[in-house]
């Protein structure tokens, strides 16, 4: 840590930390510690000791096409971002990938900083373009090495990787041989990526997660007349299909390579690893935590669209039947044996979470109506993202209350959030923002451990600044600031304070 991140103290006095390490009330077990809580009377300044499990999993993420850089360095060939991004007006400033963060060549300095904030595990996405530049067929072992690298780095530092087989970085080579996800070929193509990664780094990574977002790579990549986004969906490859119904096959292809992507990562990695995917299902929050309104969020978080179409298949093994319903004719073709692949069976969830919608109870065939969000509603950079930290108490909460599925181990594979951070006059990225966003969503994480659901881990998206996709490089979610001009890495003020959190197991 640089030296004006180290905790202040100055005119004000000892910082809380040092008070109470002074006061003697840090490493406190967590019987005593919870004895502390409401303690405000006999002593003022303590704070409420909201611990974590020992062993809870803390961590910070990145991805591939958003900070490698190195775009055409080593044998990789174009993902669809590359050729996306050279279309004026579709990303803000016209921004690519080409150089991001540069941390190919950066990834050094990069996880020396990751160790720094005292985080053990680090989730990073590995490039298809990068292992199998033709998206089918020769692996290129130079991509593969670069890979080798960066894990023998972490390991170095005592970090373990978390790898994303997929984050959206599809070869265009699919795209232009068979029209990418809108094909059933790309599962078995997938497929046979990951068998490829895992046999080259099954003995480095043991935490491997399939598909992120398939919300994001199909839902926000396509649309249909009449659908959203007028014709011009924002994500790569911005494909506006000739229906409804191709869209829902187009996501149920991506469904059938996440549960071929589980299987084949299964059959080769090593002993005692994991597998799962990453998604961002979107959360419901209680108007009222009333019964009804609470019974109307499992309703909306099962049937609404698109939970209902992707996390209901893949948990369950079938589509939500009142979602079908909904979507008459637009409904996915199934065929035989589809459902067992989709629903391979996975071992715990990676949950994205942002933003949120409030429901109340409603008589329709759901039996939840989903609130729209008023003007001024309290909103972060990123226009999308309201701040709303419930959505991870109500989300855990949700895959036991509304899938029944309380056997799954879930960790916050990613939360965060957009500001447009800068640096002051003097050196500091005071992200008062991003602390405040982090604190209270940490709040309800807590909060969902504290009731018995089984939040296992947390990862703040992100480790860095780094290339936000269709907002190019202007919305900023990184805890670390990053000059895109030097690359120059500042640690932000929510640097410090996460590494504190990680620290003391609890929220500061
Ligand atoms: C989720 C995506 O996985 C990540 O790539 C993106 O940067 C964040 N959301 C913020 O938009």
């Amino acid at each position: 840590m640089s030296e004006h991140h180290s905790t202040q103290s100055g005119p004000v006095g000892p910082s809380r930390r040092e008070f109470l390490l002074a006061a003697g009330l840090l490493g406190v077990t967590a019987a005593a510690s919870t004895a502390l809580v409401g303690c405000s009377d006999s002593n003022e300044f303590a704070a409420p000791l909201q611990e974590f499990p020992q062993g809870f999993t803390w961590g910070v993420g990145t991805s591939a096409y958003q900070i490698e850089g190195a775009y055409n360095v080593a044998g990789r060939k174009p993902s669809v971002w590359d050729t996306f991004c050279r279309i004026p007006g579709k990303v803000l400033g016209d921004a690519t990938g080409d150089v991001a963060c540069d941390h190919y060549n950066l990834y050094p300095s990069d996880v020396a900083l990751i160790a720094a904030l005292g985080v053990k595990h680090y989730r990073l996405s590995i490039a298809w373009p990068r292992i199998i530049p033709g998206g089918r067929g020769k692996v290129n072992e130079q991509g593969v090495d670069f890979y080798k690298r960066l894990l023998d780095e972490l390991e170095a530092h005592g970090i373990t990787a978390h790898a994303t087989l997929f984050h959206w970085d599809t070869p265009q080579a699919l795209q232009d041989k068979y029209r990418g996800w809108e094909s059933r070929e790309i599962a078995g193509d997938f497929a046979d990526y990951c068998t490829a990664t895992v046999d080259r780094l099954g003995d480095r990574v043991k935490h491997w997660y399939t598909t992120n977002e398939i919300r994001s790579f199909v839902h926000t990549a396509y649309t249909y007349p009449g659908g959203p986004f007028d014709g011009a969906p924002p994500f790569a490859p911005g494909i506006e299909l000739a229906s409804e119904q191709a869209f829902w096959q187009t996501s149920h292809n991506a469904l059938l390579a996440q549960g071929m992507g589980v299987q084949a990562v299964r059959a080769s990695a090593s002993r005692g690893s994991t597998v799962t995917l990453v998604e961002d299902s979107v959360t419901y929050v209680p108007l009222t935590e009333t019964a009804e309104d609470i019974e109307a969020t499992a309703k909306a978080f099962r049937s609404m669209s698109p939970n209902g179409g992707i996390i209901v298949p893949i948990l369950t093994g079938e589509y939500d039947p009142i979602f079908l319903e909904n979507l008459g004719a637009s409904a996915p073709k199934i065929r035989a044996g589809d459902m067992e692949i989709i629903s391979t069976p996975i071992d715990g969830f990676g949950f994205n979470t942002y933003s949120a919608s409030y429901v109340r109870a409603a008589e329709n065939n759901i039996g939840a109506e989903e609130l729209p969000f008023p003007e001024g509603y309290p909103t972060y950079q990123s226009s999308w993202l309201k701040f709303a930290p419930d959505t991870v108490y109500w989300g855990v909460r949700m895959f036991t209350e509304s899938l029944g599925r309380d056997d799954l181990k879930i960790v916050v594979t990613e939360s965060g959030a957009s500001q447009p951070d800068a640096i002051d006059a003097d050196g500091e990225v005071m992200d008062t923002g991003r602390v405040m966003y982090l604190r209270e969503t940490l709040k309800s994480a807590h909060r969902a451990i504290e009731e018995g659901y089984p939040l296992e881990g947390f990862f703040v998206w992100s480790f860095m600044d780094n290339f936000e996709w269709a907002n190019g490089y202007v919305e900023r979610f990184g805890i670390t600031y990053v000059d895109f001009d030097t690359q120059k890495r500042t640690p932000k003020e929510s640097y410090d304070w996460f590494g504190e959190v990680v620290a003391q197991n609890r929220v500061l």
